[in-house]
């Protein structure tokens, strides 16, 4: 109708690598919309296409490759209105924002997901030199495995900031984040 609205999440969704998460979408007032062609798309892709429904039933052929065999609407509750989509086992790349939309009607609202990875390392650190000059240590410290990227702070005994050296970013096949930083302790800190 004229006055339906398709209406999304108001903040981001967050999901880890691996995770299955729904994005939400749905239309107020809610209406039966099994017989409509709705879609869920990305932009930035192309194809754009990342699940579409039409004349009562998937069409799978469009759908971009990457999300093959990983989405699913939720078939019982079109009839409420509900477009949500489930997404399962979340890769780094799924991070972006979608569209949930019913393009004949040119309605539409907009899903962002942001995507984390809890599979970081514990921080490791190591006895890494002498400085002579300062009459101190160089402690280096390391942590793998994490997305987005890491802010890396050195703190004394105290809690007290200590100024470090630059923070060495790499970022491996996997697209997770390697830090690591060296800091220079004198006797005087605790
Ligand atoms: C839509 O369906 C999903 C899956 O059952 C549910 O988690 C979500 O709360 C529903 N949304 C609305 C607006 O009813």
């Amino acid at each position: 109708t004229a006055e339906s609205q398709v209406v999304g999440p108001h903040q981001p969704v967050v999901a880890f690598v691996d995770d299955d998460v729904i994005l939400p979408c749905h239309v107020e007032p809610a209406e039966d919309v099994t017989a409509e062609i709705l879609e869920w798309t990305r932009s930035d892709l192309n194809p754009r296409f990342v699940h579409v429904w039409r004349s009562g039933q998937d069409l799978v052929n469009t759908r971009n490759p990457s999300y093959r065999g990983r989405t699913s609407l939720f078939i019982n509750e079109l009839k409420h209105g509900n477009i949500s989509l489930k997404l399962s086992r979340v890769k780094l790349s799924d991070e972006g924002t979608y569209e949930c939309s019913f393009p004949l009607m040119g309605k539409k609202s907009f899903v962002k997901l942001v995507v984390a990875s809890d599979a970081a390392t514990s921080p490791v650190i190591s006895l890494s030199g002498i400085d002579k000059n300062r009459g101190g240590v160089v402690l280096q410290c390391e942590s793998a495995g994490w997305y987005p990227e890491p802010e890396l702070l050195w703190l004394d005994g105290e809690g007290n900031l200590l100024s470090a050296g630059p923070t060495e970013t790499l970022r491996g096949p996997d697209d997770l984040y390697t830090v690591s930083s060296r800091v220079t302790v004198e006797k005087r800190h605790s």
